[in-house]
């Protein structure tokens, strides 16, 4: 029941992003010039909460532009109505709809969904990751200097030690390739593909991460805090990788060098 509402609500999520994209929509600032709201966020949103709270009227919801609406339910929906939202303002069509579900504080489904390639990833803990209903896994490499990776810059600049553009700095000037795709979700769930090795991120909200770290998870992959303690969406920073690179590239992160 859960699973057929989660799917239900990310359609009806996506089919809002296809009906305005490339087309006119308002846009607004948030706390930041660059960090947006456009119309389209607010009516893949309310789409989203109408399939949830038709099916289940007592659950939690926590979404990005709404904030949290709690309830007594010990399950909750972690919902990012447009993940990429830059890109998908500018036409980019690297974006997607993002939802988790977590229950007794354990994300137990997720689904992410970009429509614009028509890639619908899902994972459900303890029975894998799929991406349109085949399995996936991730890479298997284990030299990080061969690595493929990809990271994101948060709107505000973070000027602190061991900061994004420190370790970006680093990786770069060992020529490893480091993609930046605008969507920390989407970035999730190519690294459960295995079209990246790993992906790591200074400051995510719970939203940017709840269905792919699990998804990352399911395909065989190790989701950590910046320092390697085991990963909770409530706190910001990311390393997901395959597992095999996670701690050269956890050093890497933490002041070593390459
Ligand atoms: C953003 C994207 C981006 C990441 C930012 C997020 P939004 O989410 O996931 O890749 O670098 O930190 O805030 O604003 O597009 O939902
Ligand atoms: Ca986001
Ligand atoms: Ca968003």
């Amino acid at each position: 029941m859960i699973k057929s509402t989660l799917l239900q609500a990310i359609q009806a999520g996506a089919t809002e992003l296809k009906k305005y994209f490339n087309g006119t929509f308002t846009i607004a600032s948030k706390a930041t010039l660059n960090d947006l709201v456009t119309e389209a966020d607010h009516a893949s949103e309310k789409a989203i909460f109408s399939v949830i709270q038709n099916n289940h009227p007592d659950h939690f919801i926590l979404s990005e532009e709404t904030g949290a609406m709690p309830t007594a339910s010990s399950t909750k929906w972690i919902i990012d109505p447009i993940d990429g939202t830059i890109n998908f303002a500018n036409g980019i069509p690297i974006c997607c709809v993002s939802i988790g579900v977590e229950q007794e504080g354990k994300m137990i489904l997720g689904a992410v969904y970009n429509p614009f390639m028509n890639e619908m990833f899902i994972a459900e803990r303890g029975k894998g990751a799929t991406l349109n209903d085949q399995k996936i896994q991730v890479s298997n490499k284990s030299d990080l200097l061969s690595s493929c990776l990809v990271t994101g810059f948060p709107y505000q600049y973070l000027d602190t030690e061991n900061g994004p553009l420190q370790i970006f700095e680093k990786l770069i000037r060992k020529a490893i390739p480091v993609r930046r795709l605008g969507s920390a979700a989407l970035d999730l769930c190519w690294t459960a593909a295995g079209r990246f090795d790993g992906f790591y991120e200074h400051k995510l909200q719970a939203w940017d991460s709840a269905a792919g770290f699990l998804i990352v998870e399911e395909a065989g992959g190790k989701v950590t805090d910046l320092k390697g303690n085991p990963y909770s969406p409530y706190q910001p920073g990311i390393i997901a990788t395959n597992g095999k690179i996670h701690t050269s590239l956890q050093d890497v992160i933490n002041g070593g060098s390459l």
